[in-house]
């Protein structure tokens, strides 16, 4: 969360930096702020101009429109407060009391409560709330002491400063910083938050995500933890924490053309729910062609003594790539007979099961950023690793919307679910990406593990072919049943989400796309559990949502759900039609598939009534309060 943007060149960059944080907004929204150096006489001896603004970016882009801000070089943040109230004065950038050093910062130094003590003891007073204040201090107390020791003012001494510093920081961040006295110089580094470096013609940039570098550059390097980078008018010098040069050669961004453009679409939530049976016909012609034979039905590309190994699995993940988890749970114990766990990553982090022998550890994460989910993996390696006993070995494998992520770079095996950048901050073809991924390797492990017929292999896979085309269908149908509905729940407080088996999940889900983007509350149970204390809740204001999908606990939600219309309950279906659906005062059909794959398809119309509503209410369904797509604190 938080986004940085970093320009430096011979163009003047506010309204560029104001571009960048643009196409960065979706990583945080509370407030945004540039800083540029006027190099007033063309001397080594500029001027830094800040403006900040709380709120959305339209208030800080019209404050720049207003007041143009020069500069060759900048910095820019877009804000996802973690300490002190998202204001103007604790919006980044922030500046050293001198007013010459001005630093951006992504993430969360851990020890700045401890570093702020000895600032307040050389008499700095501290202005903001934020715990990044101290870094542009504490690079001014190393400047002065550089300058009183005869180094000149100039990119290296500013270089040398900002190692020094680094070296007394912890925790988890990426920072941008520039001196007025060096007009021609940026600095950036990073320390497990992503940070990527873009390479154009006379001029560079420093961005947290490869959007932001759309139309100025193809070519990009990331940073590795522990590195940091000298920007100048004329090119990069990057070093790693011992201060050794490193080269690398950068990659070219791909599928640039699938970014942010809402087309004809209000929102780009909207835009992306439409675009599932795209997502999905992409998914199953890279990894579900139909030439490939049943004991080895899915190409991916992960190698099969790896899987051969594997006697459990341990899915670790938040939020809404963990509910896709939770299917890939179900599919994998139920169709493929792998035991298998999932696991808050957060909560896995501090309290792990005891280790199990031959065990796959899967990470699922569209951003690949999320810090949970990257910590609980470290940590997975490193008690594995250390344990040095093949048995317990790190088997691991992420799934990922981004490649280009510390997943890609950290994990062995990735699998890349090809969905296409997301913008909206409510996840929605990414989940169905990663459901896919998991149905691919329930059909590998279970062809593995001969748990499954080949003609059962068969039958999922081409079921699994029929979903782009269900998938349109129930898209057309269910957006203009879920717009008519939408008013009538402008004012409910309280909705209750049932689903069991393989469903479960998407009652989870549902509930969590409602509550997070339209403000209602939600909760998604298990159906068996309504009566074990949440029906209490329920009489006509509360509704209740219910997916009753035929298969193995057809019966039995049907009976959950005729117990909640029993007290009142304004009853929605997400269900087959036909006699039983009657019962539903709302009824959302779905075409009548395989109870396997069933999640792919009832997922959709939730996503769909939660948009409509959250539009209906005329809130900012793309960007809503409090949360950011990419998660990179703790
Ligand atoms: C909900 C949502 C979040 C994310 C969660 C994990 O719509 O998007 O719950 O699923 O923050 O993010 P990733 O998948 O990037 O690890």
């Amino acid at each position: 969360m938080c986004g940085i943007f970093a320009v430096i060149g011979s163009r003047e960059v506010s309204s560029l930096l104001i571009d960048g944080l643009r196409k960065l907004e979706y990583r945080g929204y509370d407030s945004a702020g540039i800083a540029t150096i006027d190099n007033l006489n063309n001397d080594q001896n500029g001027q830094l101009n800040v403006t900040k603004s709380k709120g959305k970016l339209i208030n800080l882009s019209s404050l720049i429109k207003k007041k143009p801000q020069k500069g060759h070089v900048g910095i820019a943040h877009t804000r996802w407060a973690t300490h002190g109230k998202p204001n103007e004065r604790n919006a980044h950038p922030h500046l050293d009391s001198s007013g010459q050093f001005a630093v951006v910062q992504n993430g969360i130094i851990e020890n700045y409560r401890e570093l702020s003590k000895r600032l307040k003891v050389k008499g700095i007073k501290l202005t903001t709330e934020t715990d990044t204040e101290i870094i542009p201090h504490l690079i001014g107390l190393e400047i002065e002491e550089s300058l009183a020791n005869g180094l000149s003012p100039n990119e290296q001494t500013l270089l040398l400063a900002v190692q020094k510093v680094l070296a007394v920081l912890e925790g988890t961040y990426a920072i941008a910083v520039i001196w007025s006295r060096t007009p021609n110089a940026l600095v950036v580094a990073r320390e497990q938050a992503p940070l990527v470096l873009g390479f154009g013609e006379g001029e560079f940039f420093c961005a947290s995500d490869t959007p932001a570098l759309v139309g100025l550059t193809r070519t990009f390097l990331p940073l590795r933890d522990h590195e940091i980078a000298l920007l100048t008018p004329l090119g990069i010098e990057l070093y790693d924490d011992d201060g050794n040069r490193q080269h690398r050669a950068p990659s070219l961004l791909k599928g640039m053309e699938l970014f942010a453009d809402k087309r004809n679409f209000r929102h780009f939530m909207l835009k992306e729910i439409y675009e599932q049976p795209e997502t999905a016909q992409l998914w199953i012609d890279r990894f579900l062609p139909v030439e490939l034979p049943s004991h080895n039905p899915v190409a991916f590309p992960i190698s099969k003594s790896i899987l051969e190994q594997i006697e459990q699995i341990q899915i670790l993940a938040c939020g809404t790539s963990r509910h896709a988890g939770m299917v890939g749970g179900h599919l994998l114990e139920q169709f493929a007979g792998v035991p298998t766990k999932v696991y808050f990553a957060s909560e896995f982090r501090y309290a792990p099961p005891p280790l199990s022998p031959n065990t796959l550890t899967i990470g699922v994460s569209q951003s690949g950023e999320t810090a949970d989910t990257l910590a609980a993996l470290r940590m997975e390696k490193e008690r594995r690793d250390s344990t040095k006993d093949a048995n317990f070995s790190f088997h691991h494998l992420g799934i990922t919307n981004r490649v280009d992520s510390s997943f890609g770079r950290e994990l062995d095996n990735v699998i890349d679910i090809g969905s296409g950048i997301e913008i909206g901050v409510a996840a929605t073809k990414t989940f169905l990406g990663q459901m896919l991924s998991f149905y691919g390797l329930t059909l590998q492990f279970a062809s593995l593990r001969q748990k499954r017929s080949p003609q059962e292999i068969l039958d999922l896979s081409n079921d699994l072919r029929l979903i782009p085309k269900q998938l349109s269908d129930l898209i057309k149908k269910h957006d203009s049943l879920s717009k008519d509905l939408a008013h009538l729940f402008v004012e409910t407080k309280d909705v209750i989400f049932l689903g069991r088996g393989i469903n479960y999940p998407i009652a989870l889900e549902g509930a969590l796309k409602l509550k997070e983007i339209s403000y209602i509350h939600a909760q998604g149970y298990p159906a068996g559990e309504l009566k074990h204390g949440p029906i209490a809740l329920l009489d006509q204001h509360v509704p209740v949502v219910s997916l009753a999908v035929p298969g193995v606990v057809y019966e039995k939600v049907l009976s959950n759900s005729q117990e909640a219309k029993a007290r009142d309950a304004r009853l929605i279906g997400v269900s087959i039609s036909g006699p039983e659906s009657e019962m539903f005062d709302e009824l959302f059909t779905i075409p009548k598939v395989s109870e396997w794959v069933s999640p792919l398809l009832t997922v959709v119309p939730l996503q769909l009534f939660s948009y409509h509503i959250a539009a209906h209410k005329g809130l900012d369904v793309d960007q809503p309060r409090n949360l950011a797509k990419c998660v990179t604190v703790e």
